[in-house]
């Protein structure tokens, strides 16, 4: 037996799709020919290719029939990962059916990252855009609730990709209906990344104007990793007006501006910029701080974005799991004004 004895069996498989065989494609690769065991690669020129597993599975069938004293192994690669191999480049990870992916960060905590995803999201949807979100908070995931899904279990489609959960006309994935916080706690951030890396590129998003990444808090190995990794259109920095997250924003800003990751930072959000009481709605209270982030995106240069008010129907809004985009009034108005500007600096050049 050689090598052209099994191109020669393997001729038999035959891509549904392409109608032509597997070996005439130039698909099948790096046979290996021991003593009990074979081996080869069955090379797909795409990302993914939905009959991947069922060619493996006749390659194997067909190999094992014909050498039943041979083990055989079939490996199944696709296009990203070998040119990631052959250049040793890195290339940066992407959905080709995704128009633009954007980071939402903040670098402290409870400062509204959440909260200003999902709205950013829905806003954008009730505009008509096809849109997702993904929950990238493995520690504390919140997106299940404020969708008010957390009872939903994404499906897989047979070729084993994720079934986004569709909610509001917006497809939504949490890394928490896959891994509980405590669990997520003994992870190390590679796994971390990996885990992520997978919710976001083995999902069935299919086509999408925006998906949106609702990160962490911090500005660690996992976000390093992900704004790195991943080709990002740019990123979205949320902060309080108060000194203590503003400092935190400056270290999330330095990481996408550094010259070996330079992700564009589409603008600032000022969350939380005063508080209006309901029954006083002309009242502006600033019990963060008056216009901090305002102050420090003009420092950098940066766009201000919106300034969105503490409104405690936000709040409420997010435990009910219904977005406060979804009624009238100054919060949905902050967010009109946050995606009107958001898609201008999407438009601009770096
Ligand atoms: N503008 C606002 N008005 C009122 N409450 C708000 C506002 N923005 C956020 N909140 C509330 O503050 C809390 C923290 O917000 P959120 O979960 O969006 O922050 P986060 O930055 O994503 O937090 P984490 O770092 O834990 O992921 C939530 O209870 C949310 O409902
Ligand atoms: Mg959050």
């Amino acid at each position: 037996m050689n090598t052209k004895d099994i191109l020669h069996l393997l001729s038999q498989v035959v891509h549904p799709e392409k109608n032509k065989d597997i070996v005439s494609l130039g698909w099948v690769q790096n046979v290996q020919i021991g003593a009990d065991a074979i081996a080869l690669a069955l090379h797909f020129p795409s990302q993914r290719d939905p009959f991947a597993n069922t060619l493996g599975q006749q390659c194997e069938r067909l190999l094992k029939e014909t050498y039943p004293t041979h083990s055989v192994q079939v490996d199944l690669q696709f296009a990203a990962v070998q040119r990631a191999v052959k250049t040793n480049a890195a290339p940066k990870d992407t959905l080709p059916e995704v128009k633009k992916i954007i980071a939402v960060m903040s670098g402290k905590g409870g400062v509204g990252k959440s909260t200003v995803s999902v709205n950013i999201a829905l806003m954008l949807a009730q505009k008509g855009y096809k849109v997702g979100i993904v929950d990238a908070d493995i520690y504390g995931p919140s997106l299940p609730k404020m969708f008010g899904v957390e009872d939903e279990h994404p499906t897989a489609t047979e070729d084993n990709l994720i079934v986004p959960v569709e909610k509001y006309g917006v497809k939504m994935l949490s890394i928490g209906f896959f891994v509980k916080p405590a669990d997520a706690l003994l992870w190390r951030a590679p796994m971390v990344v990996n885990a992520l890396k997978q919710l976001l590129l083995q999902a069935q998003w299919g086509a999408l104007d925006f998906l949106f990444i609702d990160m962490p808090p911090g500005t660690g190995d996992i976000h390093l990793s992900l704004v790195n990794e991943l080709k990002l259109a740019g990123a979205v920095v949320v902060s309080t007006p108060q000194q203590v997250a503003l400092a935190d924003a400056r270290k999330s800003i330095s990481l996408l501006q550094h010259e070996s990751i330079h992700v564009k930072i589409l603008g600032v959000v000022e969350n939380m910029a005063w508080f209006t009481p309901a029954e006083l709605p002309q009242n502006k209270y600033y019990i963060f701080g008056k216009a901090g982030a305002q102050r420090m995106a003009a420092e950098l240069q940066l766009p201000l974005l919106a300034e969105i008010p503490l409104v405690q129907s936000v709040c409420e809004d997010g435990d009910a799991g219904i977005p406060s985009v979804l009624q009238e009034g100054a919060v949905k108005d902050a967010f009109e004004k946050l995606t009107d500007n958001l898609q201008l600096q999407l438009t601009l050049p770096s």
